[in-house]
């Protein structure tokens, strides 16, 4: 017997190779222990849905998808930004603003401040909304605090978010974010810090499965990145890079060389980093929505990405300053309209590719047997409908390890 068994579905399995979307139409998935057991049509099962399953659920002909994979975010902060907003509509860019002690810095101040649970209830608020969307995994950066004790602190507050909601969390230490303001005109002195001292005592207490850095104009150098990622490397940490988001430094090709699990914004991406990306195997993580709050005007190079077969995910950036956005599915439309990506690379963006930006390919990503039992059931025509509208929030239910947790379909002994 099975745990349980959804019945007359349209499952878009995310697997490559075979149909749009790997869908199966009248299908049913089983569950077992947590873990997918089988993805199948209707007709190939071997007796009927009770006599095979302790739990059977008519999916009623729903369409049935991986859980959503939010794989980068800043979701825990403290403050806002919209003073800084209504500077950029007056004129003031981004990078000015940061610059002048505003941006990032503004909001390490306003974090620094906060204690722990506070930190939690006000990321707690940005991942409800990303979790009645389908998200089941979230990705949650520190680089907010830029000293030993609030980095920990944001990072024990973003393991906290997964004993709050039906989500699992993984969390990136991204002490290299910004310059702290006591650091002022010494940032190898900072970059000694987060290397020596912050990695360390993160690594020991278990708090960061990946380790991140903004290499920019406005963050760090290309040398100073890769003292973090060596660091990293010796604590046996992956790294993943905020690169060529303003300006093209050569980040993504040295995320490459250090085997990183994904390049994040890529808007100024080369050829060359391209290429280098490829090789390695590094997935592209796109993130319209800061492309889109800072107005930018040049997208990523996502035909080169494509035809190299770079792997392409999609994520919020959730933060509160480039992207204060809290929806998935509205970034997957901001991914097509803005970049170009088709609805099924935008899903494969937030399914499959996330998973492995996380380094969770073998686990997460895709709906097939052996997997974990992580799916959304949504009450659409076809999948290209989840990335085509943006407002009315199609998620009808949300199963994880095999258990129902939000809303969902009647359930029948
Ligand atoms: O991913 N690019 C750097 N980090 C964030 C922005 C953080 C902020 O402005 O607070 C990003 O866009
Ligand atoms: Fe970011």
């Amino acid at each position: 017997m099975w745990d349980g068994i959804w019945t007359n579905a349209r499952i878009a399995t995310m697997v490559p190779g075979g149909a749009p979307y790997g869908a199966v139409e009248g299908a049913a998935l089983a569950t077992q222990g947590g873990r997918i057991a089988a993805v199948m049509p209707m007709a190939d099962l071997p007796a009927p849905p009770a006599a095979l399953a302790t739990t059977v659920t008519d999916a009623g002909g729903r369409w049935i998808t991986p859980g959503l994979i939010d794989c980068h975010t800043h979701l825990v902060h403290a403050g806002d930004r919209a003073g800084e907003f209504e500077q950029r509509l007056l004129g003031a860019t981004y990078e000015e603003i940061a610059r002048a002690g505003g941006g990032i810095r503004s909001t390490v101040a306003a974090t620094r401040a906060a204690d722990e649970e506070t930190l939690i209830a006000q990321a707690d608020r940005r991942l409800a909304a990303l979790c009645a969307e389908g998200v089941t995994v979230v990705e949650v950066k520190s680089g907010y605090g830029l000293d030993p004790e609030t980095e920990r602190r944001m990072l024990r507050a973003a393991r906290a978010l997964e004993r709050r909601r039906p989500v699992t969390v993984r969390t990136t230490f991204l002490g290299a974010h910004a310059l702290p303001a006591e650091y002022e005109g010494r940032p190898d002195a900072y970059i000694d810090a987060v290397c020596t001292q912050m990695l360390p005592a993160i690594a020991a207490e278990g708090l960061a499965d990946a380790v991140d850095a903004f290499c920019e104009g406005i963050g760090f150098t290309v040398a100073q990145t890769e003292r973090v990622f060596l660091a990293a490397r010796r604590h046996g940490l992956p790294v993943k890079l905020h690169a060529e988001q303003l300006s093209d430094l050569g980040g993504a090709a040295l995320a490459a060389r250090y085997g990183a699990l994904s390049a994040d914004h890529l808007e100024h991406l080369s050829p060359e980093g391209a290429a280098a990306m490829a090789a390695a195997g590094t997935v592209a993580v796109l993130l319209p929505g800061a492309y889109y709050t800072l107005r930018d005007t040049t997208p990523p190079p996502v035909a080169t990405l494509r035809r190299l077969g770079v792997p392409m995910a999609v994520a919020t950036d959730c933060n509160p300053g480039t992207s204060p956005i809290a929806s998935l599915l509205t970034v997957l439309n901001m991914a097509c309209i803005l970049f170009r990506l088709t609805p099924e690379e935008a899903l494969a963006g937030a399914t499959r590719h996330a998973a492995r930006a996380l380094g969770m390919a073998d686990s997460h990503g895709t709906l097939e047997a052996g997997k974990a039992a992580d799916f959304v059931l949504w009450d659409i025509g076809r999948p290209a409908e989840l990335v085509c509208r943006i407002g009315p929030n199609p998620c009808a239910g949300v199963v994880r390890a095999g258990v129902p947790v939000s809303r969902g379909c009647a359930v029948t002994p």
